[in-house]
């Protein structure tokens, strides 16, 4: 391994007060809360705690910060690309140092949280690049008249994030937000606000302008709620639960009819044909709903295999599962692939569930339990005979805990995977083009791989179906959620007239 990728255990200077207007300050009430080792389950930290008032103060700073004539309403489109690059490349200096304070306030092991934060500087350089591409367009009205649409920025923008991936979240919402000129408060999860705050740091080091971006961190109800409620956010971005994003669209609407965009949960089913390469699949599959210890949105949580691999499938999968709980643990040993859930709550509502599971009479044939000691580890656990009416079926679980259906023809297998509230992702293993082609076209999912599980690329657009969200994110149609579309109509003076 290179020995240039050592973590820093131990890291200092850490930043724990909110920013606002370029500055660490204190939060209004004075109070702080704490952030918590999820591998050892011991506080490390205080960070100040913001509350409604912060909220105000954040967001007064990015209405100014956006008023017609301010230096960042005056820079070139061209320029903001330059301060993203600039950003993206102080991404990838502090990558080490990033992803070793994601593991410490998450737990996700440090060679995957250093990969996170390198992926993640590529999306800053994506939009980078899409800053000074924004175009409208000219429009043969009937008359004579000359009309044109301008793509404007949305205004200021509410980003509430979650913790799984801190660093590609916080740059998922703020890159195109400021590729199309807006300014910003991010609402950080409560368990991961330290490197939000990092984040914050490079952000006025890269040399955008004060009150361009403000990050609070806080918990949900009271910073969240605020940012969601405030009738000087023109947008709200948010990714987590579907049960807040609920909350979030009807206060949105109430407030202010806030431009709203949603990535929220997903069961997102995983089909394997018969014809598959069986050995890529399984691995496919395990990855697909173990990577991150299976807090992902897109997890491929439910696995359906055709009756006629249906025992060998398992079987490797229940291998895969052994292997991997030899490299659960420590998240800073860098042989580890498998940390600790965020907290304990996650940790005891994974166990609740696995417990329904075995009540329910799906088969456990690996982990089914905590691995024991300090932190919140769970083992990975493998389900096999699941039916559709179990809850682990049907309630995402967000933990490493694949269920594995049977059935027997495509048809049946694409109405099981259809029949979810959710429609995040969903994948096909087959070597049958006219099977792939079934399938892409009768999934209701907003991404559809083919042979492949988990692949996001800035490039390429990212959102839900039903249940799973609103608006898409990354690629040009991320850029979409941060415009508005104005039309101007100018009379044309005719000679004779
Ligand atoms: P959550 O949805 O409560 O939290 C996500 C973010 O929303 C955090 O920043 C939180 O502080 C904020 N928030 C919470 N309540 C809010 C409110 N009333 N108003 C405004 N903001 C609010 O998710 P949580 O509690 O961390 O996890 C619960 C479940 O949500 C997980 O088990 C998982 O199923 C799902 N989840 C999905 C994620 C995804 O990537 N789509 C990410 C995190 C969680
Ligand atoms: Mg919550």
């Amino acid at each position: 391994m290179d020995s240039k990728l050592e973590p820093v255990r131990d890291p200092k200077d850490l930043y724990t007060k909110i920013f606002i207007n370029d500055e660490f300050v204190d939060s209004v009430s004075g109070r702080n809360f704490p952030t918590i080792n999820p591998a050892t389950g011991k506080k490390f930290c205080d960070v100040s705690e913001g509350d409604k008032e912060d909220i105000d103060k954040a967001v007064a700073a990015a209405k100014e910060a956006f008023k017609l004539g301010s230096p960042w309403r005056r820079m070139d489109a061209s320029q903001r690309g330059r301060l993203l690059y600039k950003l993206a490349e102080l991404f990838e200096r502090d990558a080490k140092l990033i992803g070793s304070i994601i593991t410490l306030e998450m737990g996700k092991p440090f060679l995957q949280a250093y990969g996170e934060t390198v992926w993640s500087a590529g999306i800053l350089r994506y939009y980078a690049g899409l800053a000074d591409k924004v175009g409208g367009k000219t429009i043969p009205v009937d008359g004579d008249y000359f009309c044109y649409t301008r793509h404007e920025p949305v205004g200021v923008c509410g980003q509430i994030i979650p913790w799984n991936y801190p660093a590609s979240m916080f740059t998922w919402k703020v890159g195109p937000a400021l590729a199309c000129g807006c300014t910003i408060v991010v609402k950080p999860a409560e368990q991961t606000p330290l490197s939000a705050l990092h984040l914050a740091a490079l952000c006025k080091e890269a040399g955008f302008p004060p009150g361009v971006v403000n990050v609070v961190p806080g918990y949900g109800p009271t910073a969240g709620a605020a940012l969601t409620a405030h009738p000087d956010v023109d947008k709200v971005a948010f990714t987590g639960s579907t049960e807040v994003g609920k909350l979030i669209l009807q206060a949105a609407g109430v407030a202010n009819i806030k431009r709203t965009s949603l990535e929220l949960g997903g069961k997102s089913p995983n089909v394997i044909m018969d014809d598959a390469d069986l050995d890529e699949a399984v691995r496919f599959a395990h990855e697909g709903v173990m990577e991150n210890a299976g807090q992902c949105c897109i997890a491929g949580s439910r696995t359906f295999v055709h009756e006629k691999i249906y025992d060998q499938f398992v079987a490797k999968s229940r291998e895969m599962a052994e292997k991997r709980l030899l490299k659960t643990g420590d998240p800073f040993d860098l042989k580890t692939t498998q940390g600790p859930q965020v907290d304990e709550e996650q940790y005891k509502k994974i166990l609740e569930m696995i417990e329904s599971g075995k009540k329910d009479g799906a088969k456990l044939e690996s982990g089914g339990a905590a691995v024991g000691g300090d932190g919140y580890f769970i083992k990975p656990t493998v389900f096999s005979e699941v039916t559709d009416n179990m809850r682990i079926a049907k309630e995402e679980i967000f933990g490493p805990v694949q269920q594995i259906f049977k059935f027997k023809t495509l048809d049946e297998a694409i109405e099981r995977a259809n029949a979810t509230q959710y429609g995040l992702g969903a994948a096909i293993f087959t070597k049958s083009i006219d099977n792939a082609m079934m399938f892409t076209q009768g999934i209701r999912a907003g991404t559809v791989w083919v042979n492949l599980y988990n692949f996001v690329t800035p490039q390429a657009p990212f959102g839900g179906f039903k249940l799973s969200g609103l608006g898409r994110e990354l690629g040009e149609y991320g850029m979409s959620l941060y415009q508005e579309v104005k039309t101007v109509m100018m009379k044309i003076p005719q000679k004779n007239s």
